[in-house]
């Protein structure tokens, strides 16, 4: 475990497990069509790149890059684009893969932006639910784990940056971010 863990929140192969049991819900799902699936850089690629291997239909792929953080560890009501999608979502069955969802906010107005943009339709996949923090009314379509108010680091999640390629998601020892 690395030296800045307090504990190893969810393992490898729990993780694994679980991809697997959300990608055989969506095979189900979009069996015959072809959805666009966007993830949402970056906290999302290593979730997205674990998730998309395990779909059976064929679909596309796009990014975007948001950011509704500031530079601490809580969430503002502002999103800005970073990176827009180089696709047209008119029409597509759309599947939005984020790491998290902490207040709601990014995928509140994530949601909204797209149906702006008449797609057939949105769903959305998260890796990590923090169900007590959500401050506006969005829950996901499809979650992996429900997890208490933590900071969570590892398999994409980071700390400035830092520990995105953790293969597990971790704890942070407050000490690192409590100066
Ligand atoms: C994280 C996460 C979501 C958002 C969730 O992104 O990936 O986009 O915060 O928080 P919310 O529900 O309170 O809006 P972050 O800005 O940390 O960027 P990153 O994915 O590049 O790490």
């Amino acid at each position: 475990m690395h030296q800045d863990c307090e504990k190893i929140l969810l393992t490898e192969e729990q993780i694994q497990r679980r991809v697997q049991q959300i990608a055989d819900r969506l095979n189900r799902e979009y069996a015959g069509k072809n959805p666009l699936v966007i993830g949402i850089l970056k906290g999302s690629v290593v979730f997205y790149s674990d998730l998309i291997r395990k779909l059976e239909m064929p679909i596309e792929l796009d990014f975007m890059a948001v950011s509704s953080y500031g530079a601490g560890t809580t969430s503002s009501g502002f999103l800005k684009i970073k990176k827009d999608l180089d696709k047209n979502v008119e029409g597509r069955d759309v599947i939005i893969v984020e790491d998290i969802i902490d207040s709601g906010y990014t995928l509140a107005k994530l949601k909204k932006l797209l149906y702006a943009r008449h797609p057939a339709s949105v769903k959305i996949v998260v890796l990590l639910d923090k169900f007590e923090r959500r401050a506006v009314a969005i829950e996901p379509d499809y979650s992996c784990f429900d997890i208490e108010d933590e900071f969570v680091i590892g398999y994409g999640l980071d700390y400035n940056e830092q520990y995105r390629n953790l293969p597990y998601i971790g704890i942070l020892k407050r000490c690192v971010y409590e100066h």
